[in-house]
């Protein structure tokens, strides 16, 4: 199988990352916190270790601010319902996500906020900063936004906007699951108050695990209730990060496999990883762009996911057709409605092809043959 659907979860994944998983279950298999055993220890040491690789990665404040989730939606969730009070007002992207749509919408209806949308497709980074500036309101609170689409290879500029936010006050809220492992991402630099990652996508480990990373004056109310492993007689949550945001057992051999990912992701490097996407999309791009009928969306950033469909195929249909050659990729609206909309793909939404560092241009050459045929 060719696989090219990286941006829905990496695959494969190195060798080192599931020989961790392996040996965590095998060798260090307690419940982190939860016991002063030696397998408890020792896979509180690992959460640890990971707590350490992520804040460095991320440029967050310390190892404490990084708090593990069951996945980026978890996290975002856990942000969004964390920080929105009643009232507010919410700027959010056209390229934004369900998993940031969908608790957007479900806040509007519990917490009677109104949201505002900002334009990207099309414009540049100053037309971006321009647009969002003018829809800033004195009950602005919060800002929602990818780092990466997960449906085209535009970014957005997050310094930027992390600086207009906090002249204004603004909680700034960044979903990378498509940039982490991809692009660099510098929480104090940028100004991000909360940023969400999923541990299987571009940071190449497992599903089961994801990431909310905090800036050190961001305090969300926890959105799920448990055991934190001391003070049981305590009526509420702790107080301190990060047990106060993860209450019951965490998935130790998922951040296990995160771990071995960041040290496979930073022994490559951004540079590398970067370099490799953005060759195999320029050749995958010219490649398409011979065929007649294929329209190929936003392809002004050469990146990991490259969008197209056909005049007269579905999407859904081409890629049925490519699975038959051996060829993964994921067709329709990729839970992003809005980026479809803002791109003008049709009805059935488009074919997404999405790079990872280990597909060649053979594979690229593959589907070029596939979509001929
Ligand atoms: N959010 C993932 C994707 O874009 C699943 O495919």
């Amino acid at each position: 199988m060719i696989y090219f659907d990286n941006a829905a979860t990496s695959n494969p994944k190195p060798p080192a990352v599931l020989e961790a998983i392996a040996t965590c279950v095998r060798e260090r298999g307690g419940n982190p916190g939860r016991g002063a055993h030696r397998l408890s220890l020792a896979a509180a040491e690992t959460v640890y270790t990971c707590r350490e690789a992520a804040c460095t990665l991320l440029g967050a404040a310390a190892p404490e601010q990084i708090v593990f989730m069951p996945s980026a939606t978890y996290a975002l969730n856990a942000a969004l319902w964390g920080l929105v009070h009643e009232g507010d007002h919410v700027l959010y992207s056209e390229l934004e996500h369900n998993a940031v749509m969908r608790p957007l919408y479900a806040l509007r209806a519990a917490r009677h906020i109104s949201l505002e949308r900002f334009r990207v497709i099309g414009l540049d980074d100053e037309a971006i900063l321009q647009d969002i500036a003018h829809r800033i309101r004195p009950d602005t609170r919060l800002l929602v936004c990818v780092h990466a689409s997960n449906v085209c290879s535009v970014y957005l500029p997050l310094a930027r906007i992390g600086a207009l936010c906090r002249a204004h006050g603004i909680t700034f809220v960044v979903d990378a699951a498509q940039s982490a492992g991809h692009l660099p991402i510098d929480m104090a630099a940028m100004q991000i108050d909360a940023l969400a990652l999923p541990a299987h996508k571009g940071l190449l480990g497992i599903q089961g695990c994801g990431v909310l990373a905090l800036a050190p004056h961001v305090m969300p109310a926890p959105l799920v209730q448990g055991g934190s492993g001391y003070d049981s007689r305590a009526h509420a949550m702790p107080p301190s990060l990060p047990e106060r945001l993860e209450a019951g057992t965490l998935p130790t051999p998922a951040i296990a496999g995160l771990l071995s990912g960041i040290g496979f992701v930073r022994s490559l490097g951004l540079d590398e990883i970067q370099s490799r996407v953005k060759t195999l999309f320029l050749a995958a791009r010219e490649r398409l762009e011979t065929l007649g009928g294929i329209q190929i969306y936003q392809a002004t950033h050469a990146g990991a996911v490259l969008l197209f469909s056909h005049s007269t195929r579905s999407a859904t249909s081409l890629a049925r057709s490519l699975d038959k050659a051996g060829i993964a990729v994921r067709a329709g609206l990729h839970c992003a409605p809005l980026a479809h909309a803002a791109l003008g793909t049709p009805e059935g939404g488009a074919v997404r092809v999405s790079f990872g560092p280990f597909n060649t241009l053979q594979e690229v050459d593959a589907l070029w043959q596939a979509l001929k045929a």
